[in-house]
């Protein structure tokens, strides 16, 4: 019987698990300016009055639904939406203002003095189509002001992101314009549909959509052949009801008091249904900065907010006024690092800790925390690797010296400091081990 050939066809090794697209990891090195754009917030916020609030990743999808709007095209088609083990629909927040709103009920925030002010940190997700500084999971910090419906409340909260940007060096204009009542606004979308109907077939594919499902956001749209289009279209500016013109003008009075810089926008109508009133984007230009504020992608705003009246009443809590903003820290980081208040690099470990044989290797978890308790900058491999290995990596960190525990040493209650850059050793006292490597810090090789 003639023999089967034996296939020779190779196992295929499994493919190594991807990064989903839209989504990013933050690396170790890019830590370091998240840090400090967290804590710069972090601090001025506090100083402001503003409690940090933690609130859950996963709300119930209704919440978005009833304060972003069903139209709009976060809720609409870029939910993260599935059912819980329980047949409940929940979502992956998409932003943070809505849970803002639903903590201030739920503790019965109104008890409180008013306002309340609040902040959060954290991830928000939206299924959009990613693009430079555009991300399927970003992050956002958030600030929320409840309970007051006066002018300067919307300033406090543009005079606080404007500080913000300042203390990180970016260099902002505020994109400011006002809504109005929701009766205006009513009364401007069928003056806006009006305009729009005899130039329907003209409009983009995405713009015939809005046309019937959300018409203000006809304003905001990016294709240029639109643009051009209602360039001449009325503007809501122009049709504001008496009250909220009141309240624009004053909250650009506080502004000009403040030097905070902005420019007068019509055509910011914000992406969300719950605004009111004020509306507002925060665009940083940073030379070259490929992507934040690049004349085809101005849209690619660091933050944006404005006054949110109606929600809280929207979700069943008492009338209560409040405006917010949001920064996105993927974008608001990226300008960071381009700016001139950014940090440099980490500072480099000053001292590598070595040992030699099993003895002294037991010793290196308390010779290293005496070291960095004392303020040093120090790096070791608590591992089993040769001296040899260990004073390859020490050099490979930039160390100026390494210290040298082995076993004779440990005998004699003695340590070696290594000069790494010419090699020369010397034997110092174990116990002033902290006292002689500042010594040589101080006065330099
Ligand atoms: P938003 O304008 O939708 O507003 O988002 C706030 C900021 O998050 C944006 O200005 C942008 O910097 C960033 N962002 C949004 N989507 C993405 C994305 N896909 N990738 C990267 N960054 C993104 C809100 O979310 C409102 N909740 C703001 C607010 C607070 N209004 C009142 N209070």
């Amino acid at each position: 019987m003639a023999e089967q050939p034996v296939s020779k066809k190779k196992k295929r090794a499994p493919k190594a698990p991807e990064l989903l697209r839209g989504f990013k990891d933050i690396l170790p090195e890019e830590a370091p300016y998240w840090q400090r754009v967290r804590a710069a917030a972090g601090v001025l916020l506090a100083d402001y009055g503003y409690g940090e609030i933690q609130l859950p990743i996963l709300e119930a999808t209704s919440l978005f639904k009833r304060t972003i709007g069903e139209h709009t095209d976060i809720v609409s088609k870029e939910m993260f939406s599935f059912l819980d083990q329980g047949g409940d629909s929940v979502s992956l927040r998409p932003e943070l203002t809505a849970s803002m709103a639903r903590a201030y009920i739920e503790h019965g925030m109104f008890n409180r003095p008013q306002p309340v002010k609040l902040y959060s940190l954290g991830p928000a997700f939206r299924y959009e189509r990613p693009q430079a500084g555009r991300y399927r999971q970003h992050n956002q910090l958030s600030m929320e002001l409840f309970g007051n419906a006066e002018p300067s409340a919307d300033a406090e909260v543009i005079f606080i992101a404007y500080l913000l940007c300042k203390e990180l060096g970016l260099d902002v204009t505020i994109h400011i314009n006002s809504l109005g009542s929701n009766e205006a606004r009513e009364e401007y979308v069928r003056l806006l549909k009006e305009y729009t109907k005899p130039k329907r077939s003209l409009l983009c594919e995405d713009c015939k959509k809005r046309l019937a499902k959300n018409p203000l956001r006809l304003l905001d749209c990016k294709e240029e052949s639109c643009r051009s289009l209602f360039a001449s279209a009325p503007l809501l500016v122009d049709n504001l009801d008496e009250e909220s013109k009141k309240h624009f003008v004053a909250v650009l009075e506080h502004l000009d008091e403040s030097s905070v810089p902005y420019e007068l926008d019509p055509y910011i109508v914000r992406g969300l249904d719950y605004y009111n009133r004020t509306a507002f984007e925060i665009v940083a230009s940073v030379a070259g900065d490929g992507g934040v504020s690049d004349e085809a992608s101005a849209h690619l705003a660091i933050g944006g907010g404005g006054r949110y009246d109606g929600l809280v009443e929207t979700l069943g809590g008492r009338s209560t006024s409040a405006v917010g903003m949001a920064f996105g820290l993927e974008r608001v980081v990226s300008a960071f690092k381009k700016s001139k208040a950014s940090i440099g690099s980490e500072k480099k470990p000053q001292v590598f800790l070595a040992q030699l044989g099993e003895e002294a290797a037991k010793h290196m978890f308390t010779l290293f925390e005496t070291l960095r308790s004392s303020g040093l900058k120090v790096r070791a491999n608590f591992g089993k690797s040769g001296l040899k290995a260990q004073l390859e990596l020490a050099d490979k960190l930039g160390v100026v010296y390494a210290a040298i525990l082995g076993q004779k040493e440990l005998l004699d209650g003695t340590v070696i400091i290594r000069d790494m850059e010419n090699g020369i050793q010397e034997v110092v006292d174990l116990a002033k081990i902290v006292d002689e490597l500042k010594k040589r810090l101080k006065r330099g090789r």
